[in-house]
Formats: C-alpha cells, sequence, structure tokens
C-alpha cells in the first residue's frame, strides 16, 4: 500500500478512508487495552496518534514500539476523542520496520538541552525543535532562489577552492595535496607549491564575490549561494567555520539601489517564513516563551512572529558610519564603560555589542550602516571622495547584529590598482579581477547575506550551531 505522508494526512484526510503512515515513534503510552503511539515523519511538525487494540494480533508487536523505532501502520482514519487532535488512526496492521533499544536511545521522550542534541547530531533531526529548524531551513533556501529568479537574477556557482583571498582578511584554509611529513623545498627554504595539485597555492573560498562579478560584468544581474569557509578563531554563538552565504552582484546599481536589494530581500524571505512556516514558527516561539520565563520582563526579547512582522513593517534605519560613532561615543554604556570595547575615535571598528546597541537600543529597528572608514573594509570597495570613507553598508539586525555586509565597488582600475598594490596582495592571484576593470567596467554593487545569521533571526534560536545540520566550529567537526 502507498503511504501517505502525515502532513497530507492531517490536511486532507477523509474519515474512514484506509491509509498506512510510515514514521518515527516519538512517544508510547499503554493503557490497559489500547496503546497510543504518536508518530512522526518529517513532514510536519504535528504528530499522528495511533491507536493500537491490544486485543490485534499485532499488538505482540508493541514492546519493540519505543522511541526513536520506526513503524509501517495500516489504518482507518477516525475522529480523535481527544483534545489534541482532529484525527487519529485505528491501527489495522503495525508492523516493526527498524528497532530502536531503549537502553541504547539517547533521545528519551523528554526535553533534551540544545547543548546534548548538539552532541547527537546525527539523531537530531528526530527531535521536534530540530525538525521545525530544518523545515524553516528548507523553506529559506528555496525563497532565496524564488526571489532571485523572479526579479531577472541569474545563479552562479562559483569555485570553491580558490587561489586568491576575496576578503584580504587571511583566514582561509589550505587545500593541498602535498606531504606535510615531507614537504617539497624551495631553494631559499620556503614550501615549492609548484609540486601541489594545482601548482600553486589554493584555499577554500571565503566568499564567491570575486568571481561573481565577473560573470556580472555580462549578465548585469547574478548571484551566488554556496559553501564559504573561515579560518578565524572565533568561538561565539554567531560564527561558524562553514557557512552559507547568499551574495547577489548587479551592474549598474550604486549604494543606494543596493540598500534597496539588500532590505527588499531581507524583508521577502521574512515574509516568506510567515506565509509558509506558521507551524514551526509558532512551535519555536512557544519554545522561546517558555526558556524565557525565568528572566525579568526586561530582559525578555520580543515574542518571534511579532519580531518578524515588526522589520516588515518598518523601514530599515539608514545611517552613517560616522552618525553611529558619534551616537556610540554619546551612549550611555559607552560613557559608564559598560562596553567591553569603548569606543574612542572615529576609525574605531565596531563589535556586536555597538551594532547591538544601535538597533536594539537606540533606533529599535534594523539598521543600513554605511560609509565606513576605508581601512576597516575589504579592498574592493568603492573609495568615497573624502579619500577617507568607502561605500560599504552593514546591515545590523537584533539579536544578531550584522547580517549583512556589502558594497559598491571600485570600478576605476587605476584607484583598484593602486589599492591592491598598498595593501601588498599579489598582483598574480588579482590579475583576472583587475582585467574586469579594463573591458567594459560599470558602476556596480553587491552584498553577502550569512545564510545561517537569516536562520538565526527568522527562528528566534540563540546560538548559530543549532541552525546548521552539522556545525564546524575551532576544535569541532565531528559528524
Ligand atoms: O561581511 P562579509 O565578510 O562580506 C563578504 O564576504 C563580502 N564578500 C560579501 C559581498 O559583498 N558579496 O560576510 C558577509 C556575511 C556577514 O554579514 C555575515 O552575515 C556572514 O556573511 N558571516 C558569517 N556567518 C557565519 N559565520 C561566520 N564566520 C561569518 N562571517 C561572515
Ligand atoms: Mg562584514
Amino acid at each position: 500500500m502507498k503511504r501517505t505522508e502525515i502532513k497530507s494526512l492531517l490536511n486532507e484526510a477523509t474519515i474512514g478512508a484506509e491509509v498506512n503512515v510510515r514514521g518515527w515513534v516519538r512517544t508510547k503510552r499503554a493503557s490497559k487495552n489500547v496503546a497510543f503511539i504518536a508518530l512522526n515523519d518529517g513532514s510536519t511538525i504535528h504528530n499522528i496518534q495511533i491507536v493500537v487494540d491490544n486485543a490485534l494480533a499485532d499488538a505482540k508487536l508493541l514492546p519493540k514500539v519505543s522511541s526513536g523505532a520506526a513503524i509501517s501502520v495500516i489504518g482507518e482514519v477516525v475522529a480523535s476523542q481527544g483534545s489534541n487532535q482532529q484525527i487519529e488512526i485505528t491501527a489495522k496492521n503495525l508492523e516493526v520496520l527498524g528497532e530502536a533499544n531503549p537502553d541504547e536511545y539517547p533521545l528519551q521522550p523528554k526535553k533534551h538541552s540544545l547543548e546534548f542534541l548538539r552532541e547527537i547530531a546525527h539523531l537530531r533531526f528526530r527531535s521536534t525543535t530540530f525538525g521545525a529548524i530544518t523545515r524553516i531551513r528548507h523553506s529559506m533556501i528555496f525563497a532565496v532562489h524564488q526571489y532571485f529568479t523572479q526579479h531577472g537574477f541569474y545563479n552562479i556557482h562559483t569555485p570553491i577552492i580558490t587561489g586568491s583571498d576575496a576578503e584580504g582578511a587571511g583566514e582561509m584554509f589550505q587545500v593541498s595535496t602535498l606531504d606535510l611529513n615531507n614537504l617539497p623545498k624551495k631553494e631559499d627554504g620556503s614550501i615549492d607549491y609548484s609540486f601541489d595539485f594545482f601548482g600553486k597555492e589554493t584555499n577554500l573560498t571565503v566568499s564567491g564575490q570575486l568571481e561573481v562579478e565577473t560573470a556580472m560584468l555580462g549578465m548585469s544581474k547574478v548571484y551566488t549561494f554556496g559553501p564559504t569557509f573561515r579560518a578565524e578563531n572565533s568561538n561565539t554563538s554567531r560564527h561558524l567555520a562553514e557557512f552559507w552565504m547568499i551574495e547577489p552582484e548587479v551592474a549598474f546599481n550604486d549604494l543606494i539601489d543596493n540598500m534597496d536589494l539588500a532590505e527588499d530581500f531581507l524583508k521577502y524571505l521574512i515574509q516568506y517564513a510567515l506565509d509558509n512556516n506558521m507551524d514551526d514558527l509558532l512551535f519555536l516561539s512557544n519554545r522561546l516563551k517558555e526558556e524565557e520565563k525565568g528572566k525579568p520582563e526586561n530582559l525578555r526579547s520580543m515574542e518571534l512572529i511579532e519580531k518578524l512582522k515588526f522589520v516588515l513593517e518598518n523601514e530599515f534605519a539608514r545611517v552613517t558610519y560616522t552618525e553611529a560613532i558619534q551616537i556610540l561615543k554619546d551612549s550611555k554604556p559607552n560613557k559608564k564603560k559598560k562596553f567591553n570595547y569603548i569606543i574612542e575615535e572615529w576609525g574605531a571598528d565596531l563589535q556586536s555589542e555597538h551594532e547591538r546597541y544601535l538597533v536594539e537600543k537606540h533606533f529599535q529597528k534594523p539598521v543600513i550602516l554605511i560609509d565606513y572608514p576605508a581601512s576597516i573594509k575589504a579592498f574592493y570597495m568603492k573609495q568615497s571622495e573624502d579619500g577617507k570613507t568607502v561605500r560599504a553598508m552593514d546591515v545590523l539586525f537584533p539579536q544578531i547584529g550584522e547580517i549583512i555586509g556589502g558594497s559598491q565597488r571600485e570600478e576605476n582600475y587605476d584607484k583598484l590598482k593602486n589599492k591592491i598594490d598598498q595593501l601588498g596582495i599579489p598582483e598574480e592571484d588579482m590579475w583576472w579581477y583587475l582585467d574586469t576593470r579594463k573591458f567594459g567596467s560599470v558602476v556596480h554593487s553587491g552584498f553577502g547575506l550569512g545564510f545561517e545569521r537569516l536562520m538565526l533571526f527568522v527562528t528566534g534560536m540563540g546560538n548559530i550551531r543549532d541552525v546548521i545540520p552539522f556545525p564546524r566550529t575551532p576544535q569541532n567537526a565531528e559528524f
């Protein structure tokens, strides 16, 4: 018999129909005459209740129907007596597909900590929380592609192995097939990469931007959505060593157009989640409320769905770095030395505590900060007339801090070349990027949205390790 997914069963089941459902047992409750099984197959957050009469021949199998076991049930859809669900299934036939020994199965039907679930990442897809996150993550991936398709963008697969450092921050993972115990050396003692797989030094990419810019000069509107890798030793709740980034790049767009695109794109994604993932969002919202019950009221965050709607309904504040520095200098936490990093002068890099102060305390809505000092931003950004700032933009979100980083790009060959020389970036890595400024160069802009940062915001989760299936962080590459 063909399997019916629990989601479609709950949406369109007819009372009296005979169906086959398969999935994993969440809980089993036995009474004198019948057993109640809560079954989930991942298609929805909701379980279907299966009622098994102890008189049924198959009921002998019930001891094997424990949490985590995979079962197949054929039965009749009936209206439920219980208050938690509209329908349930009266089992006629029960088959245990895969047992899960209760003495060994780590996911018991009780609340587990997120830390514990991370240790069993291979099993956490079966927890309600991670199931909800997984469905929302898929939904957001789909919405990203849908948004760009609807707006005439082309998706470009940029390379994962590269020879250049797009952000110039030097936080790269090296890719090599050389024998680490027996490295070929040049006469001066340095490693001879001509013997390496690609005949040169290569790394995992930190960003697909440089390559996607080349596609933009020809296709006009492009984006890349791929894995990116950063060997920064930041053990925070917002950093991963391997994360996914969405990077659109648009010909003829200046910084204002870039801000408009970023704001419209983020709002589209959030609206998409509200329209398509409400069951999962409601669960996560309640989960968050439970978690925050102990906290004093002024420290609790805004209810999740309210928060998502709030972002949709408000225009993002657009503020220059110079204005932001003044606000921060005048702020209470700066004057009272409550910040870990005190803002003293123009030119200081902003930490997430400052970004969050601007968003959560001062403006109380998302903020787009623009026109940063050139010295704290990447080499490719459009240099301003003032000679000090670049046309950068960071989008700052409540609880997250920086969710997007982007800029208008320097399209002038001489200016870009000077900058590359000044910073000592090897020209043999950048010749092709510089070439784009020689042949049909145009004003253009783009940005990078950290996909897991978006997921943090949409799900309300507090730790980035809980919104990606298999997090990679310093000292951790399990699974
Ligand atoms: O600001 P970033 O470094 O910008 C770039 O890489 C540009 N090349 C993007 C572009 O203009 N095409 O990174 C962009 C975003 C950040 O705003 C943040 O959301 C996310 O990527 N991000 C991280 N997310 C998780 N873990 C990390 N270690 C991250 N580093 C950056
Ligand atoms: Mg950035």
